[in-house]
């Protein structure tokens, strides 16, 4: 289900904590996971739930409570624009309302060639950046002006 060098890292992430606290490493689990297959399927969620050894539900929990999870196919960029009020006093809503614009779509909506997805993201602790967009998770962009989010739009096409 999934690769041996997925199943390693998340054998690193078990060997994190004592062997009764397995239950810790299922977030660290999950990311391992979704960055292999793109997103959590059901089938990903239980299979990761059994290898760490925690019932199937308290893996939900974690995959559904935390927004950088996917539950769903996304494209190949996730772009998570966040527009909470420190961000949107500083263009966060613009950088988004930009994007839609550009993309042609709406938050939690994929462009029709499955490049991009864009989402609303919360506060990701960089409100002196803003705005801020998050590339799939992991690469934070900071002062997304339009000028920005073009040249951001161009690198990774
Ligand atoms: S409010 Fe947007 S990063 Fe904090």
């Amino acid at each position: 289900m999934l690769s041996p060098q997925s199943l390693q890292q998340i054998d690193t992430e078990l060997a994190k904590y004592p062997a009764d606290q397995r239950r810790s490493a299922i977030m660290g689990a999950l990311r391992i996971a979704q960055t292999e297959k793109g997103w959590l399927s059901a089938e990903t969620i239980e299979y990761v739930a059994d290898y760490v050894g925690i019932a199937p539900a308290a893996a939900y929990e974690i995959a559904t409570f935390y927004n950088m999870y996917d539950l769903a196919p996304v494209g190949k960029y996730k772009l998570t624009v966040c527009t909470n009020l420190p961000c949107a006093l500083r263009g966060g809503v613009n950088a988004a309302d930009y994007l839609k614009q550009k993309l042609g779509i709406g938050f939690g909506e994929t462009t029709s060639d499955g490049l991009y997805t864009l989402v609303e993201g919360e506060c990701m602790g960089a409100c002196g950046d803003a705005p801020v967009v998050l590339v799939n998770n992991h690469k934070m962009c900071s002062f997304m002006t339009e000028e920005a989010i073009e040249a951001k739009l161009a690198e990774l096409r």
